[in-house]
């Protein structure tokens, strides 16, 4: 077995140390992205605003000035000698362009490769990619001439995260609303991510299932689903068409991922095979109970009833019936959660459920396993395995993807 030996957990955001030029335009949705200046700072990412003069009729400058520590740029024919060439200059100290909120106008004007102000100019000039977050008004947003630009920014290279839906500030409701944090959070992580899954379907299983016993009461296990949801996350940045088959889990599903919220075994079961069909790779995360209750009880149990024994029927293992039915070209992953002998345990879960991979879980430590942010694997497959060093769910799940590139 070989053992990469890390040094450090690391927990640091995948944006730490870029820098985003954050352009401002002139929608009422303006004020929201003063929380995202915050939530970027915080995460050591540098952030430059530029505005519009609309976006100025919003929210002042000074806002974004004192969020960002940097100056705020407005101007084209501003004298000042740090911004002359500010047109130029600008995006070469960037990683990424942020337009948000970008209105109907400033996407009309991107998509006609017009230069009439400094953010146009700036986004004319630059060589970095650029990522637009829509804002207004849903019969705006619906119009055929903004349909057409949003297509002709798509065409022309640019990202657009869609807008949300929902009440919009001019007390319509429909598309329209600024797109969340969390999904733009995703975009610009994705930017900096390998594209090495695009064209792949994957399908993910996390968290535990629930039993029931009956109307109140369950049999259930500690997965948190953090792992599976990881695995989900990390998936969909590198560019993989994800879903996610989840059981009861306190997490949010995660953003660009089709998930499917399921609680027992036997639903998981339906739901897996209907969508492992068509799945390039299928990692198999999820806590699934072993047993469940023999006889659920319509009634709730009373304390001093009868029915003390809890008779147990055992679950269908849907791993080891994906490994019996294999289909050519699809991967096959399973995880194992153990206390010792990692490598030996995870060699006989592979052999015995005929699969590609088997990432063994350390459940002993407090740092790994179940409902923590971290984790420390060992990867089996059938040419050898793999120590991976204690790391961010996150990072490992990177890992994991990594590895199965190479099968
Ligand atoms: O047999 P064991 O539970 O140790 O195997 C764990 C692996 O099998 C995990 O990948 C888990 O998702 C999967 N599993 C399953 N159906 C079950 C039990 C486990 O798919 N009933």
């Amino acid at each position: 077995m070989s053992a990469d030996k890390g040094h450090s957990v690391s927990t640091t955001s995948p944006l730490r140390g870029k820098n985003v030029l954050l352009g401002v335009t002139g929608s009422i949705a303006a004020f929201k992205v003063a929380g995202w200046i915050h939530a970027l700072t915080a995460q050591s990412v540098g952030v430059t605003v530029m505005m519009t003069g609309a976006a100025e009729r919003f929210v002042s400058s000074l806002t974004f000035g004192a969020l960002s520590g940097n100056t705020v740029y407005r101007d084209m024919f501003d004298e000042e000698p740090e911004k002359l060439m500010a047109h130029i200059t600008l995006s070469r100290e960037a990683d990424v362009i942020l337009i948000a909120p970008a209105t109907a106008h400033t996407m009309a004007r991107l998509a006609h490769g017009m230069a009439d102000d400094l953010l146009s100019t700036v986004v004319l000039a630059a060589k970095i990619p650029v990522v637009i977050c829509p804002a207004m008004n849903t019969n705006m947003l619906s119009h055929p001439a903004t349909r057409q630009n949003l297509e002709r920014l798509q065409g022309l290279g640019y990202q657009v995260v869609p807008p949300d839906s929902g009440n919009l500030a001019c007390g319509e409701e429909g598309a329209g609303r600024l797109p969340e944090w969390e999904g733009v959070y995703e975009k610009l992580v994705s930017l900096f991510c390998p594209q090495d899954l695009v064209g792949k379907k994957i399908l993910i299983t996390a968290g535990p299932t629930r039993e029931p016993l009956d109307p109140v009461r369950f049999l259930s296990n500690r997965s948190s689903g953090k792992m599976g949801h990881a695995l989900a996350r990390t998936a969909a940045r590198r560019g993989a068409e994800v879903v996610l088959i989840s059981g009861p889990v306190a997490l949010a599903a995660p953003c660009f991922v089709t998930t499917l919220q399921v609680t027992t075994a036997l639903e998981m079961r339906e739901h897996v095979l209907q969508q492992s069909r068509d799945a390039d790779i299928i990692v198999k995360a999820a806590a699934v109970a072993d047993f469940r209750p023999k006889n659920y009880q319509k009634q709730k149990i009373k304390k001093n009833g009868e029915n003390r024994q809890i008779a147990l029927k055992e679950n269908p293992d849907i791993l080891a019936e994906l490994g019996k039915n294999r289909r050519a070209g699809c991967v096959l992953v399973g995880f194992a959660a153990e206390s010792r002998n990692h490598e030996k345990e995870g060699r006989n879960k592979l052999k015995r459920k005929n699969v590609d991979l088997i990432v063994v879980n350390d459940i002993l430590s407090p740092t790994t396993g179940f409902d923590v942010e971290t984790n420390q694997v060992t990867l089996v497959d059938k040419s050898g395995s793999l120590q991976l060093p204690l790391l961010s769910k996150v990072d490992t799940a990177n890992r994991i993807w990594d590895h199965i590139l190479t099968l």
